[in-house]
């Protein structure tokens, strides 16, 4: 039988005994690793060491500023109607982005650039133009590079949309979350059809190559007659990739999550036949699923990266950029570097402080061991192709993967038995039924986690 990724299958019981709490492995170690033994000068020196591998930059700049606050939101946020927060944002990060640029290499081309949040159109026309312009003034922006943004749809119109396709963004994201007006009361977000519709429209006219949205699935109200209305929408609208988010529901970490009436959650049956329809319809509709909450057009980069075996994942999820460094910029963005992790200070004070003592505003992240690279390249190639070819392992780190991993091929043998994988003597292959539990499957690998019994995570699906 032929062997394709974006193959999926919904096996309810399956689900039911595995769905259990593990990392959205957006990086290996997790950002649960996290610790002080990366400080800003360890970081510097690996920015410097950086230059050596020439690997082409990705940029994220994180603008953490809303409006107002959607009771769901797990992202770091500073919700604010005081728009007068951005002019010494902007200002710091414009430090940030010298002092860091003064480090790099002038021949590393930018490939990927991404304003992420927060709501960067919470920026007016000015700022959005002046950090658009340092950036350019700063770096070498390759001739393809991918420049994206997420946009909040309720404050952005017509003007706006082309304005940014003027300003040089290439591809576009938004939230819907869900078309249910009582699902939208309840989380505090109401954003009637028309204004997305039209938004879509926009887009379009405007000539944007790709248009992602954002849905939640598990958001309070929810049933499955109304998410099958959002995801009907959601098809006609006919944006180029669509994601289906699990609701993080973590109220312990997110207080803004206290306004979320528990009662109204739906119950995690519900949840799971909202899924399966929601993955029904989409693949379907002709959308290919591309891993996790992730869904796109067959011909969208993202979906043929897949086939080619190009894809790659890191802090913004999945990306086509596989061999690009990641440095962000802005209060807790994350950069990742070959062999080194590291957060910006998350309080804006702190962020700020350290960017007057002139150096770059790191507070914390992970130094990288041989192992755990091994391990971020099983666990990334697990992720992203379904398919783990074991030479590939062993010629770029020079080891015998049963030997190496004997422990875990023991362990992988349960789930082999209950259909997620199958292991072959030259490779591990994740079966249609296994995709969706792919978090629990990688989880095998990462042995911090396995270390922890008592980790609070988001459930898997
Ligand atoms: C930065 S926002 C997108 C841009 C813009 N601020 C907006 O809301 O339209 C990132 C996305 O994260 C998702 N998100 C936020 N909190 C979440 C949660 N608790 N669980 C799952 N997804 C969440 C939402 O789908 C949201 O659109
Ligand atoms: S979902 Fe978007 S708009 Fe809402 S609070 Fe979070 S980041 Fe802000």
């Amino acid at each position: 039988m032929s062997f394709l990724p974006q193959d999926v299958k919904f096996d309810m019981e399956l689900i039911k005994k595995y769905d259990k709490p593990a990392p959205r492995y957006t990086s290996y170690p997790t950002a649960a690793e996290f610790s002080q033994e990366v400080n800003h000068e360890i970081f510097t020196q690996k920015v410097v060491e950086s230059n050596q591998r020439k690997s082409p930059l990705s940029l994220y700049f994180h603008i953490p500023f809303c409006e107002s606050a959607c009771h769901f939101c797990a992202c770091n946020v500073i919700i604010s109607r005081r728009k007068e927060v951005v002019e010494p944002y902007l200002e710091y990060l414009f430090k940030e982005l010298e002092k860091t640029s003064s480090f790099l290499d002038e021949n590393r081309k930018v490939v990927q650039y991404h304003w992420g949040g927060g709501t960067p159109n919470y920026m007016d026309k000015n700022q959005m133009e002046s950090l658009f312009k340092k950036s350019k003034q700063l770096f070498d922006f390759d001739k393809d590079a991918e420049i994206s943004i997420e946009i909040d749809p309720r404050y952005i119109d017509k003007e706006g949309i082309f304005f940014l396709r003027e300003l040089g963004f290439n591809r576009l994201s938004f939230g819907i979350q869900d078309f249910d007006p009582k699902v939208q009361k309840a989380v505090n977000r109401i954003q009637p059809e028309d204004m997305i519709f039209n938004i879509m429209k926009w887009t379009r006219e405007a000539g944007f190559e790709s248009v992602n949205i954002d849905l939640i699935y598990g958001l309070p109200y929810q049933t499955l007659e109304t998410f099958t209305d959002t995801v009907e929408k959601t098809i006609k609208l006919n944006p180029d990739r669509i994601a289906v988010f699990n609701f993080a529901y973590v109220p312990w970490l997110k207080p803004l999550q206290r306004n979320i009436i528990e009662e109204a959650l739906p119950p995690a049956q519900e949840k799971l036949d909202i899924l399966k329809m929601t993955i029904e319809k989409l693949t379907n509709a002709g959308y290919v699923f591309i891993g996790m909450d992730h869904f796109a057009k067959p011909n969208d980069e993202l979906a043929v990266a897949q086939r080619e075996r190009t894809l790659h994942r890191n802090f913004q999820g999945y990306t086509t950029k596989a061999g690009a460094e990641l440095f962000g910029f802005g209060a807790t963005s994350i950069s990742m570097l070959h062999d080194v992790y590291a957060q910006n200070y998350k309080k804006i004070r702190d962020y700020y402080n350290a960017l007057d003592k002139n150096i770059i505003p790191i507070s914390r992240g992970v130094l990288l061991n041989e192992d755990d690279i091994i391990r971020r390249d099983v666990i990334m190639k697990l992720m992203c192709h379904f398919r783990l070819i074991k030479d590939e392992i062993q010629r770029a780190y020079n080891i015998d993967f049963d030997e190496y991993f004997k422990s875990e091929l023991e362990e992988l043998k349960q789930l082999e038995q209950d259909g997620l994988i199958n292991i072959y003597p030259d490779r591990i292959d994740v079966t249609p039924a296994g995709r969706l539990l792919i978090r629990n499957i990688a989880v095998i690998f990462d042995i911090y986690t396995k270390a922890k019994k008592e980790q609070k995570f988001s459930k898997a699906i």
